[in-house]
């Protein structure tokens, strides 16, 4: 079976509490739950990091390449200030999804930069949960195509 990651980023394990106007009521154990659900019903295997230190989020996106078949990530504010994040996406050689449950478009100037999209597979925002449902399915097909 394969195996994926999906990586949060900071302030993500305060969901459910954090901005519910913005960011939905659901928790991230939720959305992890809903993803480890869909993950099995496609033959894929869902680990799921979070981290609110930028350096433990390349941490597991270096060590993503030893298992996994590919990333889903939301990197939340670190979208738009790290290069060394953009880097490590553009190192590993896996497909990287981005995700945002927030339409980062819609939101202040300074969301509408992202740093990481150049170098992921593609970029998902503003559908809530399923920005990571979607993700995952897309994800899966990439995945297969690549067979
Ligand atoms: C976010 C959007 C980011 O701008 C913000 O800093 C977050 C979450 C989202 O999922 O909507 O923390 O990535």
């Amino acid at each position: 079976m394969r195996s994926i990651l999906v990586l949060h980023g900071p302030n993500l394990n305060l969901l459910g509490q954090r901005e519910p106007g913005i960011y939905g009521s659901l928790t991230l154990d939720e959305i992890n739950r809903r993803l480890t659900k869909l993950g099995e019903g496609l033959g894929i295997e869902v680990r799921t990091i979070q981290s609110n230190h930028e350096g433990a989020l390349i941490d597991a996106l270096h060590e993503a390449r030893s298992w996994a078949a590919g990333v889903i990530f939301n990197p939340a504010g670190y979208t738009h200030t790290s290069v060394a994040l953009r880097d490590a996406i553009a190192a590993i050689s896996l497909p990287v999804i981005e995700v945002h449950l927030s339409n980062v478009h819609a939101r202040e100037e300074f969301r509408q930069r992202s740093l990481v999209s150049g170098v992921c597979a593609g970029t998902i925002s503003g559908l809530g949960v399923r920005s990571y449902l979607l993700g995952l399915r897309a994800l899966a097909e990439i995945l297969e195509e690549g067979e």
